[in-house]
């Protein structure tokens, strides 16, 4: 008989069946890629609590983002391409989520609209992750037609301001047609010349975020924050969240991980907009961890989309509920009886 998937399995799967160069983009982070490799050892640092006799009959997964109810803590995070990982692409990815009672973030580099997303999902709860083209008319008609579709947050990802060092991605040679990409699309229509990354502007500032603010009628969360003045700044700039991120390990090697990172954010900024935070997360204790230490929810990356390699929306689906049943069994043996039981309390540091 076949065994069942597991969470360990999924990535070795991707490989299996994954052109090289797509896979190597997917994995890759930059330079030494430290900061890829500590985002997942982070994790070890702390050690959950085993609690028992709780009388608890079974852990709720379900948390509160931005106004909705997941079922899930875990948020597909946006990542480019993925109908490079599998023809279902991002349509099967957000079907996906909404299977598991989770949310999607649709990248500004996905290869489906978010017209296409909306029809394909019409019950998942959908997020469209900004990075803003010099053009702004362009970022400005893509909001309008993701919030026209259905979409109730704006990601704004600041932590690209150029590309990093990404050694995986020189040694292989860039295939994809940008022009396929809807926003590319939208931006060549428009005049644009350049290559896809060449049409987004490297120099947004602060001004920029209140900017944004004051003309989306939809809640701005700022991705890619790692230091707590920034957080605060975001908080002080109009933003209703951040995403505690380095970009999966893939901009500036050697920052800190983000779990590392989180608890001072937490700190600094208390109540005045959501902590989320993304890298990193490959089980459900990882995700235990995390909301122990203040995110509301993760956001996962790369996890998710080795599941959509692996077997389509089918297996994205599978790794997503495996994901939230791991949260589960650990709050049960946490004894939290949902994640607003969880705090720092529940965790231990571990000996070094
Ligand atoms: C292949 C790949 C493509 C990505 N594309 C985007 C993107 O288009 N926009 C964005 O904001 N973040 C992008 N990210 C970053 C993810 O949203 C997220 O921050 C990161 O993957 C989290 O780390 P994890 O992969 O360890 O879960 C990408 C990440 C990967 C691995």
């Amino acid at each position: 008989m076949e065994g069942r998937l597991t969470l360990s399995d999924v990535e070795g799967l991707a490989a299996a069946r994954m052109d090289p160069y797509w896979f190597a983009f997917l994995q890759g982070g930059a330079g030494a890629e430290r900061t890829l490799a500590e985002n997942v050892g982070a994790y070890g640092m702390w050690r959950p609590r085993q609690r028992i006799l709780c009388g608890i009959e079974s852990a709720s997964t379900h948390v509160t983002v931005l106004g909705h109810d997941l079922g899930s803590p875990v948020v597909v995070a946006p990542v480019a391409y993925q109908r490079m990982a599998h023809p279902d692409g991002e349509e099967g990815l957000a079907r996906a989520a909404a299977a598991v009672g989770s949310a999607f973030c649709l990248s500004t580099f996905a290869t489906a609209s978010p017209q296409d997303v909306a029809a394909a999902a019409p019950d998942v709860v959908r997020f469209l992750q900004v990075y803003v083209f010099r053009d702004r008319s362009v970022t400005r008609e893509l909001i309008a037609e993701a919030v026209d579709a259905g979409f109730s947050a704006v990601f704004l990802t600041v932590d690209l301001a150029v590309v990093g060092a990404r050694d995986r991605e020189r040694r292989v040679t860039w295939t994809f047609p940008e022009e396929s990409l809807p926003s590319v699309r939208r931006a060549i229509a428009a005049g644009a010349t350049d290559d896809a990354l060449a049409m987004m502007d490297p120099a947004l500032d602060w001004a920029y975020l209140e900017e944004l603010v004051a003309s989306t009628p939809v809640p701005v969360v700022v991705k890619g924050v790692l230091d707590p003045e920034d957080a605060v700044l975001a908080a002080e700039h109009g933003a209703a969240g951040i995403v505690v991120s380095n970009h999966g390990g893939r901009q500036l090697d050697g920052v800190m991980p983000t779990l590392e990172a989180l608890p001072a954010i937490v700190d600094a900024v208390g109540d005045r907009l959501e902590v989320l935070l993304d890298g990193g997360i490959r089980r459900g204790t990882d995700v235990a961890v995390a909301l122990a230490l203040g995110a509301r929810a993760v956001l996962a990356g790369r996890l998710p989309v080795w599941g959509l390699a692996a077997g389509g929306e089918e297996t994205a689906r599978d790794v997503l509920e495996l994901l939230r049943e791991e949260v589960s069994i650990a709050l049960h043996l946490m004894g939290c009886e949902s994640p607003a039981a969880l705090s720092s309390s529940c965790l231990v540091p571990a000996a070094r």
